[in-house]
């Protein structure tokens, strides 16, 4: 029996993406440099740069030529011998330090720099300059050239790479820099672990197709961070690199080192000085998020295995009938003609039944979303016609080997190319097939998923013969008469680089479950420079088609499983295939802080995991704290138990509460995406950015904020009954009871029963409610409500956005501040928008006595509309007669107390 043990153990690491297909990986794994004791140290052996013809720039900052300091070390590619360094002061508060190929050499000639259309820059703007800089940077080259970015005001350096030598060759770079002990560092996505990173922890930046396994790179890349400091006064700044090679950061106990595989080094540093400044300034650059439909707040139901229409007939009806919201209904691959894109199962989705049932769905106000996947499956045989391959073929849209054919390479549907989003037919070819997939079945958004890009096998040997496509393109010309862009030979080993990253998929294979590094993009663009930016340029193509074409001068909706620093402009994203276990639904909060982080507000979790099944207890604690994410969305494999809601009363019950909450808050969810939209702002907060002063909140992942005016402290473990919450310095309800929790330093524990998550109301806030629907369509014509919460002042504020929830550039809106102070709720409306819909009550926590009088729009109020509790120092206005009905309340409100 042990042989059978051994046989079973051995193939354990390599039974990983999708959990179906095992990684059919046939090289050996290479050993990461970053763990090869006797790999070369670039530090110890390489010469560094010594900076000559240093130029200040007047206005803009200054500029140098950095010259190797010595023999070349060739360390894990060739030594750039002259580089130009470029120090901008772009803002008060931005620097932007680019570092990049003096001139083109022979060693550097393959050598590729992002683009700047392809990927936004941070630019000179009017108020930048020296002067007004918040920063200083010092230079030397005593021993080789370093720097330093330090605060103007107390000289606190935030970043330095003194006593550690750069390191710029045509496959690699390096750079290192201080940071202090007991650092507070967070970022460096796409990766799954602590969100305060420990010291000695390695991410690995390079877009997989793999599980969501703790430590290792994920779908997308987010190459910066957001260090924190709790000195007097606490600051926060930020780091962003732009680019887009693989890349690994070693983040040390007092120092960073920063390694990628070619590009330039474009680092931007950010002043902060709250780290929700950082996070602002970090979207300046890459853009700030999209806004996304109203709709999309609403609950997402999706499973991979919804074997029918009759399937997903069932879902909507059990929803209803268990009266829980359903909003968007998901397919999976399961629609598709053996799994191709852009296909209907003849028997089991057949076209006319599957349109009327979404033609269905909208009637009663409810949306529809399928999965696409970036693959385009290959024909194997010439009778075989799969017209978006034919007609991909025919506009040269898919990306090449090296000699000029398009790479096969294998996904769902077997064999397949891959769209190449940078050729300049492909956003025709990918509208035209979205429109006719839309002509057949009116979908609301797409999902993009497998776009890292996944392929299942390693290098180009997938097995499959690629008679057809070769057919298609001989000699690297197709049969449009195009000729291939076949690039001229490439110096560098892009299969093979010499600095091996450690990629989850297959250690130091940077082609394993996906193209060859060496496959050729349009404009001779090597997939080696391009590969962590396949799902960006895809969503924003994606984004481009819906937006212009499919639903013109509508929001698109975009969910993608791989993103890139600025996809947030885009898409939303979901955290990928986690499983129905404990610390998943833990390692939730995680991923939501550090999407926020990203630029990424809309985001969420698999609600009750992906991978294996989840029970009842789990689910119920699922489905409750993911009503608290932007994005909320129950997903399952293909083989797990049904984990839909209603398939458990307690979890259905549970799902119901969250979602009453959660329902009743869509106009401050909704405004919240608008903030992140229009300023940067977050959605989903770690308590320590809006508590920044407070170092014993800093890395908390089991509680946080939804937006500046709620604190959740969801149950994390097995068989709890209670949760023990930390609250920051400050006046707090509790949602339920209405009741001041006089919250001190020491935690407090609250009781949470199943089926119960405690949240938190800040004192200090105003929430603008609305009655639900069962549809967010619905919910939106509901009552409203407003929701003070004093502060220890008796202060209050908060706001308020409408629109029609749809439009790109909605033709009017409203923005209205609501304010609390010397005794009453006053508003401040800006906008055309008016909304009629009436004002049914007005409840204020933390009342200190009963008014004497209370009035509203300067008239008394009746003792009959208004209620006091003395326990819970509640005051609750309804609004019974018409006062508040068929007009604009919102407009120059007015409630006043005499005490
Ligand atoms: C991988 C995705 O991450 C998952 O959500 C989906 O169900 C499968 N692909 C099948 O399409």
């Amino acid at each position: 029996m042990l042989w059978l043990f051994v046989f079973v153990l051995a193939w354990i690491p390599f039974v990983r993406g999708d959990g179906q297909q095992p990684i059919m990986n046939s090289v050996p794994h290479r050993v990461p440099t970053i763990y090869n004791g006797s790999s070369v140290d670039p530090q110890q052996s390489c010469p560094g740069y010594m900076a000559t013809s240093v130029k200040e720039i007047p206005g803009i900052g200054f500029s140098a030529t950095l010259e190797l300091n010595g023999p070349a070390c060739n360390a894990y590619g060739t030594d750039i011998d002259k580089l130009s360094l470029t120090v901008e002061y772009q803002n008060v508060r931005r620097i932007a330090i680019s570092i990049t190929p003096k001139r083109l050499t022979r060693e550097n000639e393959s050598y590729y720099d992002l683009p700047e259309d392809a990927v936004l820059k941070g630019y000179m703007e009017p108020e930048g300059g020296k002067e007004n800089s918040e920063f200083v940077v010092d230079w030397s080259n005593d021993p080789s050239f370093w720097f330093n970015v330090r605060r103007k005001d107390n000289g606190d350096v935030l970043f330095s790479t003194q006593g550690f030598k750069l390191v710029f060759e045509n496959q690699f770079f390096e750079f290192k820099t201080h940071l202090p002990s007991g650092h507070h560092v967070f970022g460096l996505g796409e990766n799954l672990g602590d969100f305060r990173i420990k010291p000695d922890t390695v991410r690995t930046l390079y877009n997989a197709d793999v599980p969501d396994l703790v430590g290792g790179n994920l779908y997308g890349t987010h190459p910066m961070y957001l260090e924190q400091r709790f000195g007097t006064p606490a600051q926060s700044h930020g780091v962003y690199l732009r680019n887009a090679h693989a890349q690994e950061v070693l983040v040390g106990a007092t120092y960073l080192t920063w390694r990628g595989l070619g590009g330039s080094i474009e680092l931007y540093v950010f002043a902060g000085p709250q780290p929700r400044d950082v996070i602002q300034q970090y979207e300046e650059v890459i853009g700030y998020p999209g806004l996304q439909p109203y709709w999309s707040l609403g609950f997402h139901q999706c499973r991979w295995g919804y074997s029918s229409v009759d399937d997903l007939k069932t879902v909507a009806r059990k929803y209803r009938e268990s009266d829980i919201p359903l909003e968007t209904l998901w397919s999976d691959i399961d629609y598709m003609d053996r799994r191709r894109d852009f296909t209907y199962d003849k028997e089991k989705y057949p076209l006319a039944d599957f349109r009327s049932f979404v033609d269905d769905l909208h009637a009663k106000g409810q949306h529809y979303v399928p999965i696409v996947d970036a693959a385009i499956y290959a024909p194997q045989s010439e009778d075989e016609d799969y017209p978006p391959f034919r007609r991909g073929i025919h506009s040269d849209v898919f990306v090449k080997n090296p000699d000029g054919s398009p790479f096969v390479g294998k996904v769902w549907p077997g064999p397949a190319v891959f769209p190449d989003f940078l050729a300049f037919n492909t956003p025709g070819w990918w509208l035209g097939e979205l429109h006719r997939f839309h002509s057949d079945i009116r979908y609301d958004g797409i999902w993009l998923d497998m776009n890292e890009v996944s392929s299942f096998c390693t290098g180009r040997d997938c097995g499959i013969s690629d008679a057809v496509v070769e057919d298609s393109a001989p000699n690297g010309v197709f049969s449009n008469g195009t000729i291939a862009r076949v690039p001229h030979p490439n110096a560098r080993n892009l299969d093979h680089p010499p600095y091996v990253i450690n990629n989850t998929v297959a250690p130091g294979e940077l082609g394993s479950r996906t193209m060859p590094p060496s496959s050729i993009h349009a404009g001779g663009i090597a997939e080696y420079d391009w590969h962590n930016l396949y799902g960006f340029q895809e969503a924003k193509t994606t984004f481009v088609a819906l937006s212009q074409e499919i639903h013109p001068g509508k929001r698109p909706f975009i969910i993608s499983r791989s993103t890139f620093a600025g996809s947030g402009k885009f898409t939303g994203h979901w955290g990928g295939d986690n499983w129905s276990s404990w610390d998943y639904l833990r390692y939730s909060i995680t991923q939501g802080l550090s999407f926020s982080m990203f630029g990424m507000p809309f985001f969420g979790t698999d609600t009750c995991g992906f991978k294996g099944d989840a029970d009842k207890e789990l689910c119920n604690r699922w489905a409750q704290l993911n009503a608290f994410f932007s994005f909320y969305r129950t997903p399952n494999d293909i083989g797990p138990a049904s984990q839909e809601f209603y398939e458990w009363p307690s979890v259905a019950e549970a799902a119901q509460k969250a979602m009453e909450i959660r329902y009743w808050l869509f106009p401050y969810l909704y405004t919240l995406l608008y903030t992140s939209h229009e300023h940067g702002d977050t959605f989903l907060r770690a308590l320590s950015w809006d508590f920044p002063d407070e170092e014993r909140l800093s890395g908390m992942e089991t509680q946080f904020m939804v937006g500046p005016a709620l604190m959740v402290a969801p149950v994390l473990t097995p068989g709890a009954t209670s949760v023990d919450v930390t609250f920051p310095y400050a006046e707090w309800y509790d949602w339920y009871t209405q009741m001041n929790v006089n919250a001190t330093d020491e935690v407090q524990t609250f009781d949470a029963p199943l089926g119960h998550i405690p949240l938190f109301i800040r004192g200090g806030s105003v929430l603008a409610l609305q009655e639900p629907g069962y549809t967010v369509a619905e919910s939106r014509n509901g009552a409203w409500e407003l929701l003070v919460a004093l502060d220890e002042e008796g202060d209050a504020s908060g706001d308020l956005y409408i629109d029609d929830g749809e439009s790109m550039n909605p033709f009017s809106y409203s923005y209205t501040a609501f304010y609390v102070c010397h005794g009453g709720v006053h508003s401040d409306f800006r906008g055309s928008l008016t909304n009629i819909n009436e004002l049914k009550a007005i409840t204020i926590l933390g009342m200190p006595s009963k008014p004497k009088e209370l009035r509203f729009n300067e008239e008394v109020l009746p003792d009959s509309m208004y209620k006091y509790n003395d326990t819970s120092s509640v005051l609750n206005v309804k609004f019974t007669d018409h006062r508040t009905q068929g007009k604009n309340w919102l407009d120059n409100l007015e409630l006043e107390w005499t005490l």
